[in-house]
């Protein structure tokens, strides 16, 4: 197994490497194509770079983001365009002298004089748009405003440039227009079709990742636009995943504070205008009424529980354990039903867990001794965001050569040891931590350890200690029984 990290702004604030010296002259932009599809909590951008090299031997191509986008972006992506494998990105810190995050794209063959390739770089933006009005009554829309800058950033000069912002539905509310974009464009320049509004064509654009461009050239849009779906912020998410090799088995427990990030509610809740919504089938965007989750196949007995007990209002559709190979095609499908409709602004906290058979995630390499267990990070709700993660793995009873590969660089990680009934020594334990994840961010933490013998024997003896101890004491009580009933 491999470590394969991958880069992303705000994590790792590797200073400006000698390599980031890199030539404004080395490429040519020759179309630059950002499309911005709006949503709730996340938004996810794709930036289409078709690059001209202009010398021989180009091979690190340079992508900027503003300081305000770079702190918005929670997951940054680069592929060649048409192919899946994704290129290394390096990611450096702000640059002050030009107010801009540089990030290091490596292509994977060197380019000649004239060479071209077309670069595809995803990223997502969470909290980047925010309800307004900022408040709505049980029975009005929900509607959210977004705002970005017109100009696609780049060090290298670019012939020509466009940004399609996508609305979910064609009823945007409204949209800028910027004006006096001087040499660029003398056109009109943002048309709406449909749910899309484009902005550009812009040409003839110099070296933008600079001060001096930012200064004189840029300019903000904002959107404003219907969204017809709850906007769900996990604001906090405590996930354990506890190793049992006694029962085989592997527990996922959730501990989840769930935040409506849509219009605050405004006057009282009417639970017999929320009955009538519902039978009408007319609920607002801003209610959340239930979710869904998709949890992996093979996973039993899922719990549901909050402050007040069971909630029992949620159905469970599993799929049977299936090759390891073959999960990522087939899930599981649990229908949360809170226990009172979540309104706008409000909170909900809740504990969900379940139970996997350990041999479903885990395998052991006889050759080494060592056990493989994989974890997801977290098991994300469609469109939501988690704020703050803290993800623990339990290892059993006397694990040892603990190594762990999360998929993406942890915030921190700290070890523990964690002691339960039955336990002699304690189970040691690998926290992580984490911040703005979304759903590019639910890939699995590989962690690798050996068993040795003896940790087996232990269990073995403390748990035949605990059945001696029950079997003393039933034979005890069965005497006192009898006792009793013969006298
Ligand atoms: C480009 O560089 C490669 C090696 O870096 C060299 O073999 C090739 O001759 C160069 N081509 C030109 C046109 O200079
Ligand atoms: C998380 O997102 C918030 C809001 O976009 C941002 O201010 C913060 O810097 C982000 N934190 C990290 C660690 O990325
Ligand atoms: C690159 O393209 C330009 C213009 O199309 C041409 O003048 C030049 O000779 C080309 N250079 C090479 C090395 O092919
Ligand atoms: C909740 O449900 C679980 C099984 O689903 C059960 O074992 C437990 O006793 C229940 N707790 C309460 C408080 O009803
Ligand atoms: C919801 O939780 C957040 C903290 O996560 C808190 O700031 C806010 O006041 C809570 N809202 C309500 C209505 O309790």
């Amino acid at each position: 197994m491999t470590r394969r990290w991958r880069t992303i702004p705000l994590l790792l604030f590797s200073l400006l490497s000698p390599s980031l010296v890199y030539a404004a002259h080395s490429f040519e932009n020759t179309a630059v194509v950002r499309t911005i599809e709006l949503g709730g909590a996340l938004v996810h951008v794709t930036t289409t770079y078709a690059v001209k090299s202009l010398e021989n031997g180009s091979k690190d191509y340079v992508v900027s983001l503003s300081e305000d986008e770079a702190e918005k972006t929670s997951w940054i992506e680069a592929k060649i365009k048409g192919q899946s494998e994704t290129l290394t990105i390096q990611t450096h810190a702000l640059n002050p002298q030009d107010g801009v995050f540089l990030y290091n794209v490596q292509l994977p063959n060197a380019l000649g004089v004239n060479g071209t390739i077309t670069l595809v770089v995803d990223t997502v933006q969470t909290h980047a748009t925010y309800p307004w009005p900022r408040e709505a009554a049980q029975n009005e829309e929900q509607s959210l405003k977004y705002e970005s800058d017109l100009f696609v950033l780049s060090p290298y000069k670019t012939a020509t440039q466009r940004t399609k912002i996508r609305a979910p539905v064609p009823r945007i509310i409204s949209f800028t227009t910027p004006e006096d974009l001087g040499p660029f464009t003398t056109d009109s320049v943002a048309t709406k079709s449909g749910a899309t509004i484009t902005y550009g064509p812009f040409s003839s654009i110099p070296p933008s990742a600079n001060k001096k461009f930012l200064e004189k050239h840029q300019k903000p849009v904002a959107v404003h636009y219907h969204y017809e779906y709850p906007v769900v912020e996990i604001t906090k998410l405590v996930r354990t995943a506890e190793i049992s090799h006694w029962g085989a088995n592997l527990n996922i427990d959730n501990q989840i504070d769930l935040h409506n990030a849509g219009p605050t509610l405004k006057g009282q809740f009417s639970r017999l205008e929320h009955q009538s919504q519902m039978f009408y089938g007319r609920l607002a965007a801003h209610v959340l009424p239930a979710f869904n989750m998709h949890l992996p196949p093979g996973v039993h007995s899922p719990y549901f529980y909050d402050l007040i007990g069971n909630v029992s209002t949620s159905r469970f559709r599993p799929v049977p354990s299936v090759p390891k190979a073959a999960q990522a095609n087939q899930f599981s499908v649990l229908e949360l039903r809170p226990r009172y409709p979540v309104m706008g602004g409000w909170n909900y906290s809740f504990t969900l867990g379940w139970d996997s058979p350990l041999a479903d995630s885990a395998a052991y390499d006889a050759a080494t001794g060592q056990y493989i267990v994989a974890v997801p990070v977290h098991t994300p709700i469609a469109g939501s965001v988690v704020d703050d993660a803290e993800v623990k793995i339990i290892f059993p009873e006397g694990a040892t050569d603990i190594e762990i590969f999360p998929p993406f660089p942890p915030l921190s990680e700290s070890r523990s040891t964690h002691i339960t009934y039955l336990d002699t020594t304690g189970r040691p334990a690998v926290t992580f931590k984490y911040k703005n994840l979304t759903e590019k961010h639910a890939g699995l933490i590989y962690a690798s350890y050996k068993v040795p013998f003896s940790a087996h024997l232990q269990k073995t003896k403390a748990v035949a200690t605990a059945f001696l101890g029950l079997f003393a004491l039933a034979l005890l009580t069965k005497r006192v029984d009898l006792r009793l009933i013969k006298a």
